[in-house]
């Protein structure tokens, strides 16, 4: 037996970005409701959404200052009941966003636990006294830059930031903090979310002595500051095992198959402990691999087959192409590779998560700089870390600002709307869209497809080759990474499907063409 979550694919929303429903520039609930349709069409089984809570947005929402309520910008808990019923009438499962590591300075635990030293909540944040010279504690340094400590002059002692000096970090030693937060996933879990996406999961525990972080013999300064020192003791420390298997046990707690998705930076062999060690971790540990994988059939081939041998008994795969964080696949691979990337996502064993957009092949937006309001983009700019152009808005048709909002949008829309947008998209045969909407079918039609084995079959010249297979059924997928032709042998069969428009032949495959087989022979 397996869950929809195994079987389905997920859709990420930046709510920011995919509907804007009362003119403001930027997207909210309401519009997310009025786009569920595209969802649906589109054959995708869940959606994520980025951060709704209440939040001042230094961090676009992944700073909360509270857990359990909707930022008015994205409406209301109403309006969040709403959506969360018409998902369910669709038969779409909805995900938030849960972020347990770091809230907003804004959050009432925060501003009370910086008022004094001896504030009951004092305990919940990490505060640490200054090195004898005033220096901070240690050598840690925030993933936007600059050192991860905040002097704080009123109380005399450094707080922890591993983001923004807006998004202290709390202290998950701390067992009230723990079973606040453990509180903020039943409230959610009572409203009736299908699960979460939990952001940094890794982070959550640092090493109880604060030790300085080693040196990274590789750091150039262009991979951005944060790259000085690796982060060995501020993150992936073996207590955090216990706290995914806390959260694990409150949504299986819930009938409904609910789910949790970790989002995790670390190699495979690290990676894979976040299904859990001893007691089950989360459900999905994110595989981030494809979107730093080098595009090639050798490297893509490798890569599959050491995170499918590094699975623990029982894991269930996941695959992602690009998020809210990363430069889009088209733009990372171009506009015919995005069309095989979308062939290997949604055919790789696993659960996929596809990200706005590139179900119409999205790429990064030019922004100028005088609209860049990204904090990774202000604090180290002109390094290409900003993720601004990942976040440009959802472009629906040709009218003014692509029907994404009456207003001139928060961030500027990507340059090529006119033309590639749903409207448009959903009238073409050939287009994006009509590929990804007939993968998706496929999915849904071939169980093989979403739930079978996987056998890596062979990489010869530019051709990555793949079976899946299910009882009976067996299906090839065929990739050509490069552009050129490519002879390969296959299996005899019927082609289901091409990347590239006109008839498909089996034993050739055209400059960057994937086709997915039915082996009948
Ligand atoms: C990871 C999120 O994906 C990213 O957008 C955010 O800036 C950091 N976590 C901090 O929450
Ligand atoms: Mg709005």
């Amino acid at each position: 037996m397996t869950t929809w979550w195994q079987s389905g694919t997920i859709y990420q929303v930046y709510p920011r970005s995919f509907q804007d429903s009362d003119g403001d520039g930027v997207g909210d609930l309401k519009g997310i409701a009025a786009r569920l349709d595209h969802l649906v069409a589109l054959g995708v089984d869940a959606v994520w959404l980025s951060p709704i809570f209440p939040s001042p947005m230094a961090d676009f929402g992944y700073d909360v200052a509270d857990y359990c309520d909707v930022d008015p910008r994205f409406g209301t808990l109403a309006d969040f009941d709403a959506l969360l019923a018409a998902a369910h009438d669709r038969g779409l499962k909805l995900l938030l966003d849960f972020v347990p590591n770091h809230s907003s300075d804004q959050h009432p635990w925060f501003v009370e636990s910086r008022s004094s030293r001896t504030n009951p909540k004092r305990d919940w944040y990490i505060w640490r006294d200054a090195r004898p010279d005033g220096s901070p504690p240690n050598n840690w340094i925030s993933d936007f830059g600059g050192s991860a400590w905040q002097w704080e002059e009123a109380t005399g002692q450094y707080y922890y930031h591993a983001f923004l000096k807006e998004q202290p970090d709390l202290n998950w030693r701390n067992p009230d903090v723990r079973q606040a937060m453990m509180d903020v996933l039943r409230f959610w879990l009572d409203r009736g979310v299908d699960g979460f996406r939990i952001d940094v999961l890794w982070h959550m525990i640092k090493h109880a002595d604060f030790p300085d972080n080693p040196a990274n013999p590789a750091y150039a300064p262009a991979m951005g500051e944060m790259h000085r020192v690796l982060q060995h003791h501020s993150t992936d420390q073996p207590e955090v095992h216990g706290i995914a298997a806390e959260m694990r046990g409150i949504a299986d707690g819930y009938a409904g198959d609910r789910v949790l998705i970790g989002e995790i930076y670390l190699p495979v062999e690290r990676l894979m402990d976040y299904y859990g060690l001893g007691a089950p971790g989360v459900h999905l540990p994110f595989n981030f691999q494809l979107i730093d994988a080098a595009w090639d059939a050798r490297s893509l081939a490798t890569m599959i087959a050491e995170y499918e041998a590094a699975l623990p008994a029982g894991g269930w795969p996941n695959w992602v192409l690009g998020n809210h964080d990363r430069p889009r696949i088209a733009t990372r691979v171009g506009e015919a590779q995005a069309r095989v990337a979308a062939v290997l996502l949604l055919t790789l064993r696993g659960t996929p998560t596809i990200y706005y957009g590139d179900e119409i092949g999205m790429t990064d937006g030019a922004i100028p700089a005088n609209r860049a309001v990204d904090p990774r983009e202000l604090r180290e700019p002109g390094l290409g870390l900003g993720r601004d152009p990942v976040r440009t808005p959802m472009p629906w048709n040709a009218s003014a600002h692509a029907g994404f909002s009456t207003a001139e949008p928060w961030l500027p829309m990507g340059e090529d709307w006119p033309t590639r947008n749903v409207a448009a998209q959903a009238a073409d045969a050939a287009s994006m869209l009509a590929l990804n909407r007939d993968l998706l079918a496929l999915r849904r039609k071939h169980a093989a497809l979403a739930v079978g084995n996987f056998v890596l079959i062979a990489t010869v010249g530019d051709v990555l080759a793949y079976e899946r297979r299910l009882g009976d059924e067996r299906i090839v997928v065929a990739l050509n990474l490069g552009t050129s032709e490519q002879q390969v042998a296959l299996p005899t069969g019927e082609v289901m499907l091409s990347s590239v428009v006109g008839p498909a032949s089996i034993g050739t495959l055209r400059a960057n063409e994937a086709i997915i087989l039915r082996v009948t022979g």
